[in-house]
This record gives C-alpha cells, structure tokens and sequence, in this order.
C-alpha cells in the first residue's frame, strides 16, 4: 500500500492593521529603532488594538483566508487544531469557537500550548492525524494576542512581541510529498526563564498578582537568547544529517521569528544562504503560533512543488525542533 503523507495544500494569514512602530515605542519606554533594529532585526509589529476581539478574531480571519483561496467547503474540514499561547480564555477551547465560527461544524477542535514552538508541534500532531488515514483535511491554525499579556512599561518585552494569525491545510498525499522527518524537542529547565506567573492553577488571580504585575510576560532575554541559538541551529543540522539534506538541497528554512541573530546562527549552520531563509520578522515582530504560518504566506508565490523546507522553531517551556517537509504545490 503507498504510504500516506501530510502535505500542507493552502495558506491563509491575517495581521490587524495598527502599526506599532519602533519610534511609537521610543515614546513609550526608553529604546531606540537603532537598538532594536540591531539586537532583534524588528522595525514594526501589528497590534489588534480592539478591546472587545481577542485571539479567535485573528484565528477565524486566517482561516477564512484559507477557505476562501483554497475554495473548500469548511463542512469538509475533519478537525481543527488551534495554536496558541494566548487562548481567548483559560478554559473553553478557542480553536472549538473558531471552528464553529468558520462553518466547520464537522469538525472536531482542540488548543495546543506549547508557547513558540505550538505551530510547529502542531504540524506534527495534523500530520499523524493525516497519516492515520481516518482524517482528510486537517486545520491548523496559529494565533496570538500577543499584546494581551505584554507589559508596555517593560522595554525588555514590549520591543519584540506583535500579533497576528495564520493557517495552514493538511491533506492526504500519495506522492511522497508533505512532512517527512521531525525533531521536537522539551525540556522543563525553561520554566523559569520565560513564563507569565499568575493565572494559573500554581497562583490563580488576585488584586496582588494584578498589582505586581504577575500576569504579563516575564523573559531572561539572555538566557533565552542562549538555549535558542545552540538548539535551534543543532535540531536543524540534525534533521539535515538525519535526511541526507546538504544545503544546496534545502530550498528554504522557515524558522520560527523571535531574533534574527537567531535566524542568522541556524541558517550559517546550516550553510543557507539569506535568499533562501524566509524572514518577516521585521514587519510582524515575534507573532508567538504565527510566525511559521505567517513566513509561509508571504513566500507563498516563490514556493514550487517539490522543495524541500525545514521549519524550526524554539520557545518557553522550553519548547524546540525542526520539522522536515516537501512543499506539495506550485502556488503560481
Ligand atoms: O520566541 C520565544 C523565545 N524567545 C527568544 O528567542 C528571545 C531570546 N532573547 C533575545 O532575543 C534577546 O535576549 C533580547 C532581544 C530579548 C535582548 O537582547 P540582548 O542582546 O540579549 O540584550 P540584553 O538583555 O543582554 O541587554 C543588553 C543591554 C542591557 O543594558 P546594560 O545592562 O548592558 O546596560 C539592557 O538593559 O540592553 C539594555 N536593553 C535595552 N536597551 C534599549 C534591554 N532592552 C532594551 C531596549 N532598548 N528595548
């Protein structure tokens, strides 16, 4: 019997129209575009500035752009896995209203939190849903408020992070294109390095946590900064290695956007030159679950059938891996 694999057959994205610029946040903390713009590679982020619409809105946008392109009918639609770090609410699944919300009423939904790296644990968890042979189109969406938990009195965070969505298709396919390898990796010592210390279970809310500012993002930059740019580049090189992948070989790495030193150390590592790393982190800042989906969307047009991408992402927990696919479709 030929062997099923996932491949991704539609992108959607969606961004909110505010521009949070550089020089608007060097009128908001002490920075500057000069500092920013060398340590992070970001110019400008999107801000969903709506008070009343949270991370579904940008969820069901994106994925109602993939709808739409793809021409599908979303009763058609087997499941909806949404990615995210910032649900709608602690508890009732987001990615179960948005499925709702965008007409598949056929389909099952679930939240995956797996804070940077949530797109790209969630490709494998669509592909083996795919692989499974039970399920023919798989959603996965990635979208974050990430404004929601930002304190913009703290220049260490308010700088990097942005908002957006995005989504992408997984269908059977019988050709040997679609996701093909993957290194995911975790490991807990994270926890204490980037992390949000209120709300949940281990300090549930109160006039306290709300005072000491315990419910928005709190980062070590630094040591972030460390783990992400030794493991980043080292599951990349592996997956190469594993899959006999030189770099004339790789068309593309779409990794995963919180730093472009971090981009830059995985994809010298990896021998790439800059036209086939995809980049966006300077318009959109670190969107959380849609960096990946976001990065597809704009190189859409460049992709052709065949090439071989390698996604890499890292993040809280922490969190990391690179996924190995074949782009299954030419997009022009
Ligand atoms: O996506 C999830 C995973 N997250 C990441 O991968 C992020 C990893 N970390 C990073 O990207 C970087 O660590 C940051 C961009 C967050 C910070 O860059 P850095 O080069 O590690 O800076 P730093 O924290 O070592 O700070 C250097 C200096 C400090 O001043 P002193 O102590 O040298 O006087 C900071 O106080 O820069 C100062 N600084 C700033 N200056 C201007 C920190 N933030 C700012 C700022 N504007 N926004």
């Amino acid at each position: 019997m030929t062997k099923i694999t996932a491949a991704i057959t539609a992108v959607g994205a969606y961004v909110p129209d505010y521009v949070l610029t550089n020089q608007i946040l060097e009128t908001m903390v002490d920075t500057n575009d000069e500092w920013i713009t060398a340590r992070t590679g970001i110019k400008e982020r999107r801000i969903l500035k709506d008070k009343d619409k949270g991370t579904s809105y940008m969820a069901i946008k994106a994925a109602e752009d993939l709808i739409k392109k793809r021409n599908i009918d979303p009763r058609e639609i087997d499941m909806v896995i949404m990615a995210t770090a910032t649900p709608d609410m602690p508890v009732a699944a987001t990615g179960v209203y948005v499925a709702s919300q965008i007409g598949a009423v056929n389909a099952f939904s679930f939240d995956l939190v797996a804070a940077c790296s949530s797109f790209l644990f969630g490709m494998s968890t669509a592909a083996r849903y795919i692989e499974s042979g039970k399920y023919k189109k798989v959603l996965l969406i990635g979208a974050d408020k990430m404004s929601s938990i930002i304190d913009y009195e703290d220049r260490t965070t308010c700088i990097i992070f942005g908002d957006g969505a995005g989504a992408i298709l997984f269908e059977p396919n019988l050709e040997g294109l679609g996701l093909i390898d993957e290194y995911l990796r975790s490991d807990g010592i994270g926890r204490n390095h980037l992390k949000i210390d209120a709300g949940g279970s281990l300090l549930p809310p109160s006039a306290e946590t709300v005072a000491n500012k315990q419910h928005y993002v709190f980062q070590d930059g630094k040591t972030v900064f460390k783990f992400a740019v030794s493991n980043l580049a080292d599951v990349c090189a592996k997956v190469m290695e594993r899959n006999n992948l030189s770099s004339e070989d790789v068309n593309w790495l779409v990794p995963h956007q919180a730093n472009k030193r971090i981009i830059d150390a995985a994809s010298n590592r990896m021998g790439l030159p800059d036209e086939k790393v995809m980049i966006n982190i300077h318009k959109y800042g670190n969107t959380t679950s849609a960096t990946l989906p976001l990065c597809l969307a704009d190189y859409e047009d460049q992709l052709k059938k065949g090439d071989d991408l390698v996604f890499a992402a890292f993040g809280g927990g922490f969190t990391w891996g690179a996924v190995y696919l074949k782009w299954a479709y030419n997009s022009k």
